[in-house]
């Protein structure tokens, strides 16, 4: 009887023995698992990643490296300011010139090194950060991306995509007028003219026009197509969207969501902006220089009138409305 007690008592131990060292390995691989999901990948690109020229490396070990950040849109959105407002960290340097490494046939078929040779040069630790407007809405441009480095970090600075489509077409206008080439006024280009027949009989029709789908710039505008296809590679916690409107209104609070997201100290300042009234934009100051984007940003757009813009307002709710339901917020567009 005393045996069986006693035998009962050392199967008991040894159970709860085995239970214990079961759940440690629970809880281990639960926390592993759950810190995977949270937490972005490293950012420096692994050493096989990089370019140093024998002179540079032997001095100060600068090397060209494939950028841990891109500012992929949107085309319009401020991707330029953005670029510069980063660049006033000092853990950061940025390729002064779009690259169209992902957007373009010509320049992707030149490759990976081709690609690295863009880069401005970098300390190690410091982070390359590139802009190309282009690739947001580029269909390729996302499996691109990933492929180069699956645990690049991704921007996306948006504006009211009404605003976007205006600016847009000023662009082209402008470099038209610049080549001097002719051009067409926006509302022809955005409007289509739909007969109605009246009274059946071929007369006096009325001429109703609506929003023409196929307009180029309006379709850079439909925000939710385009990011769909970036989640189908990238997670939605590897995309950073920059609200463009705040960052116009005030810089310095979307910079640091920037640097939080960038995992970089917080080194920008409110002191590197000032509102300049003759811009009418904020520009930048840095080491005593200061800084504004070129007159090509924030001029004057191309007229268009309210009731072409309501129209347009009208056609873009439902489609704003799907990009609100993708990147988890809403932003306050016509
Ligand atoms: P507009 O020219 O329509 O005003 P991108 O660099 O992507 O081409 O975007 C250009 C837009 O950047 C400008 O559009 C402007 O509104 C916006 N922007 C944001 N901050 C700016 C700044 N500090 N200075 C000038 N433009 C700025």
């Amino acid at each position: 009887m005393l045996w069986t007690v006693l035998f009962a008592l050392l199967l008991l131990l040894v159970l709860q023995a085995q239970l214990c060292v079961c759940l440690r390995e629970l809880r281990a691989s639960t926390a592993t698992a759950s810190a995977s999901a949270l937490a972005l990948p490293p950012l420096p690109p692994p050493p096989s990643q990089t370019t140093t020229t024998a002179a540079t490396a032997a001095t100060n070990a600068t090397a060209q490296r494939l950028p841990g950040a891109i500012i992929i849109g949107v085309r319009k959105g401020g991707t330029r300011a953005l670029l510069e407002m980063l660049n006033l960290h000092p853990d950061v340097e940025v390729a002064k010139a779009e690259v169209h490494y992902f957007n373009l046939d010509e320049n992707y078929r030149r490759g990976l090194d081709w690609y690295r040779a863009q880069m401005p040069f970098t300390l190690p630790g410091q982070l390359t950060v590139e802009k190309t407007p282009g690739y947001f809405a580029a269909p390729l441009a996302p499996e691109r991306a990933w492929q180069m480095n699956p645990a690049v970090r991704l921007l996306l600075i948006v504006r009211d995509p009404a605003e976007r489509l205006v600016s847009d077409y000023t662009q082209v206008l402008h470099n038209r007028l610049q080549r001097h080439k002719p051009y067409q006024p926006l509302e022809e280009l955005l409007l289509l003219d739909d007969d109605i027949d009246d009274d059946g009989g071929g007369g006096n029709d009325r001429r109703a026009r609506r929003i023409d789908p196929g307009y180029k710039a309006l379709q850079r505008s439909l925000y939710h197509v385009h990011f769909q296809r970036w989640l189908e590679h990238f997670p939605r916690e590897q995309i950073h969207v920059v609200d463009g409107e705040a960052l116009v209104r005030d810089p310095y609070p979307e910079l640091r969501k920037a640097e939080l997201f960038l995992e970089l100290p917080p080194r920008i300042r409110p002191s590197n902006f000032y509102f300049n009234t003759t811009k009418g934009f904020y520009c930048l100051v840095s080491a005593g220089h200061d800084k504004c984007l070129d007159e090509s940003k924030g001029r004057p757009h191309a007229p268009l009138s309210q009731r072409a813009f309501h129209k347009l307002c009208r056609f873009l709710r439902e489609p704003n409305k799907r990009f609100f339901d993708l990147v988890g917020r809403t932003f306050r567009w016509c």
